[in-house]
């Protein structure tokens, strides 16, 4: 049969369009959109005071939690990859109802940040929340009854000038950047006034405006040992359910002076990750997080995923849907093969 006799019985096709033009091995990188380099990429630490060395959490394989005296070479490990950046997360030596172990001049993290400062060239962002410094796991002061009342929560405003003071002494510290990560309302314009009286005007938030009450933080939780006692979060982080409510919590930050906004978790909430992007002109962030972490590790050690394509696509998909930078346990992994 000739051709042009196929195409007029069956449904026209142009032929004039042939997409796969642009998908052979010559042409594909120089019409690639998306591409990733070690830059975009911001590799979180644990620090903990209760260890003199390295504890692997089991649920997020290859990552550990270190002590401070291994905090230095953690980073410069990192810094090898290419990455430049790292998030630190503290584990205490004791906790209370206060977290008060978060704003110590020589907490966990405020330690580790002074060497790390000192003897690194790491852009460093440290978390600020209450949750791993709490003996009930929650992100903030509670309400008396809160233990056995399901309807009370955190004590918001009582929250607020926690979450300052902890900025403020991570600043101190040597912090490049602060990361509220606590779903406290106002906690932007609260860290905002506490960083500029201390005169920390040039240190900039990265707010993790749009932090949903998720449960792919499992791994994270038992990493962090961050986990509430009792209860959820339900009453401060956000209801997957809903997206308008993300623009709605990301304008707020904006306007109480949030420098970069955060989307948390990533995969699950790309839509979400795309909005914030059109709507906004500040950087982006999202938070590749534990669970999307683990849950790659799990399927790859049973052989049904291959680990370095699914991390490196997943990363790839993060930055397509609006991402600036990812915060991601996949970091080191995937920057040493870029
Ligand atoms: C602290 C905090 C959490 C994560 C980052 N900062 C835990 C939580 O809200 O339970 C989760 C990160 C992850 O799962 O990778 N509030």
């Amino acid at each position: 049969m000739d051709p042009t006799t196929r195409s007029r019985r069956s449904a026209p096709v142009n032929r004039s369009h042939r997409p796969r033009r642009l998908r052979t091995d010559g042409v594909r990188s120089l019409v690639r959109e998306t591409t990733l380099s070690p830059s975009d990429l911001v590799a979180p630490v644990f620090v903990d005071a209760t260890t003199d060395e390295r504890v692997p959490i089991p649920s997020m394989p290859g990552h550990d939690r270190v002590p401070v005296s291994e905090a230095v070479d953690r980073v410069e490990e990192v810094l090898e990859t290419g990455i430049e950046a790292v998030i630190l997360f503290g584990i205490p030596e004791s906790k209370n109802d206060r977290g008060s172990r978060a704003y110590a001049e020589d907490g966990v993290v405020q330690r580790a940040l002074r060497q790390i400062s000192a003897e690194t060239d790491a852009y460093v962002i440290a978390d600020v929340c209450l949750c791993e410094y709490t003996d009930h796991g929650h992100c903030g002061v509670l309400e008396p009854d809160a233990r056995s009342d399901p309807t009370l929560t955190v004590r918001n405003d009582d929250t607020l000038e926690l979450l300052a003071e902890t900025a403020v002494s991570q600043a101190k510290a040597g912090a490049d950047m602060v990361a509220p990560s606590s779903m406290t309302d106002g906690m932007v314009g609260a860290i905002r006034a506490g960083l500029d009286e201390a005169g920390f005007e040039e240190v900039p938030i990265l707010s993790y405006a749009v932090k949903y009450e998720s449960a792919f933080y499992g791994p994270f939780r038992d990493a962090a040992d961050g986990a509430p006692s009792f209860g959820d979060r339900r009453h401060y982080q956000m209801d997957p359910g809903n997206a308008r409510e993300a623009l709605r919590e990301a304008r707020l930050d904006v306007e109480e002076g949030a420098d970069a906004l955060m989307v948390k978790p990533a995969l699950p909430y790309l839509d979400v990750l795309g909005d914030v992007r059109r709507e906004f002109d500040v950087p982006v962030a999202a938070y590749n997080v534990s669970g999307e972490y683990a849950m790659l590790h799990a399927a790859a050690e049973k052989g049904w995923l291959d680990l370095e394509a699914t991390a490196h696509e997943s990363l790839v998909s993060i930055k397509r849907a609006g991402a600036d930078l990812i915060v991601t346990y996949f970091a080191e992994d995937v920057a040493r093969r870029l």
